[in-house]
């Protein structure tokens, strides 16, 4: 099955324009951020819980980074394709403490502009045209984006009730022509965060096969309660067919900087190098520089953004939990996300749109992540303080009490 944009209805820009427009771009569903964004900017004043960022800057040490990358003017030539040396030596070390991978950087690791596009150059690395990427929904909607534009196919999977892909799910979607499976762990949008046994499974399962395991981790330090992370490239033998993604866009505050990182097996480097090498060159120099900075300030960084984040994301939780069994909740740990699913017959996109309208709330529809059976929405607390938290939270409760009440009325 092959997923489009099937959301918007939107005529495709290839009907209304005389000159060819690769229909592997045209095919390829509408980012919804922008549309939720231009709905938000029509209503001033509505409260978005629809981007995911965090409330925070980046650590004041980036200043001394970018003092270092000023300090000699052969900063302002390009740099190795894989990264600067003093960031590829930092993450190696980041890597082996807070995820238990241990790489020679040289042979594995490439620091991209932003994960995205770390996931983006292994596709291309990796997927052929009409090749497979098993993608378990929900999914994070610039992967589904990417692997179309790519010209490979995303084979979308239906998860279990908490919103978790099982392994017999993956196993019957794989065929001759699946090249991965990727999951998302703290994921996004669910907030999910996959037990180690079913993350290892699927690394197993990708081994026997023949296939890569990509794993996104963008969302790594961002746990509550007593959830713990883990990073499937840390399996013995996980080698040869894992990638594993991160980002400094979330945890540091970061994310206009442009800065992630990815872990490959090392026979593909030489093909990752030619793509980077054509696409970007290299991550800008001052923003590498300015990793090395935030990086010294370390993941307590981020984690100590997290007390204050679980206070407001209890405060959501509490207020939807008054709303059973109109509004049901993905029973997550993870992220800065909670999925919902609302008890009502209508199209998501239009809640959205409603909320924003009558209440001056925004959140996502779950259809942009892949979830078409059922009212989804997900709404994102990252950006929000705890002293501002109360007015969204007010205003989200008071508009699904409406629908509850009266319906898209
Ligand atoms: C799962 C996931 N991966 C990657 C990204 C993008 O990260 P970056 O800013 O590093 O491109 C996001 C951003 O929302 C995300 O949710």
């Amino acid at each position: 099955m092959m997923l489009r944009d099937s959301i918007w209805g939107m005529p495709q820009i290839s009907d209304i324009m005389p000159f060819p427009i690769a229909n592997r771009i045209t095919e390829v569903q509408s980012p919804v951020i922008p549309i939720v964004g231009e709905w938000v900017a029509a209503h001033p004043g509505t409260i978005s819980l629809g981007q995911g960022v965090v409330h925070y800057s980046p650590p004041p040490q980036v200043q001394d980074g970018i003092q270092t990358f000023q300090s000699d003017p052969i900063h302002h030539k390009y740099k190795l394709v894989q990264g600067i040396p003093e960031l590829l030596s930092a993450l190696t070390n980041k890597l082996q403490t807070d995820n238990g991978i241990k790489i020679d950087p040289l042979d594995r690791l490439m620091i991209t502009a932003g994960s995205n596009m770390a996931f983006m150059n292994a596709i291309m690395a990796i997927a052929d045209f009409g090749d497979e990427i098993i993608l378990p929904k929900p999914y994070y909607f610039n992967h589904e984006m990417a692997i179309t534009m790519l010209g490979a196919i995303p084979k979308g999977i239906d998860p279990d009730a908490n919103m978790l892909p099982t392994l017999s799910a993956i196993e019957s979607a794989i065929t001759p022509k699946t090249r991965a499976v990727v999951t998302i762990s703290p994921n996004n949008p669910s907030g999910m965060v996959f037990p180690k046994s079913l993350l290892t499974e699927i690394n197993q399962l990708c081994k026997e096969r023949g296939i890569y395991h990509i794993s996104d981790e963008a969302y790594e330090y961002f746990l509550y309660e007593d959830a713990t992370h883990f990073s499937p490239g840390s399996l013995p033998g996980s080698e040869e067919h894992t990638f594993s993604l991160f980002s400094l866009s979330k945890a540091f505050g970061f994310a206009s900087w442009r800065i992630g990182y990815m872990v490959m097996p090392a026979a593909l480097m030489p093909s990752v190098k030619k793509i980077q090498d054509t696409n970007l060159i290299c991550a800008p120099a001052i923003s590498q520089f300015a990793a090395v900075a935030a990086l010294s300030a370390g993941k307590t960084y981020c984690t100590q953004h997290l007390p204050a984040m679980n206070n407001v994301r209890r405060h959501l939780l509490e207020g939807l939990e008054a709303l059973k069994p109109f509004v049901r909740i993905i029973p997550a740990k993870g992220a800065f996300y909670v999925l919902i699913e609302l008890d009502l017959e209508a199209q998501p996109l239009e809640v959205v749109e409603k909320l924003i309208q009558d209440h001056h709330v925004a959140v996502i529809p779950g259809t942009a992540f892949g979830l078409d059976q059922g009212c989804y929405l997900r709404v994102a607390f990252g950006a929000l303080q705890e002293e501002t938290a109360n007015e969204a939270v007010e205003r989200l409760l008071k508009g699904l009490k409406q629908l509850r009440d009266h319906g898209m009325q």
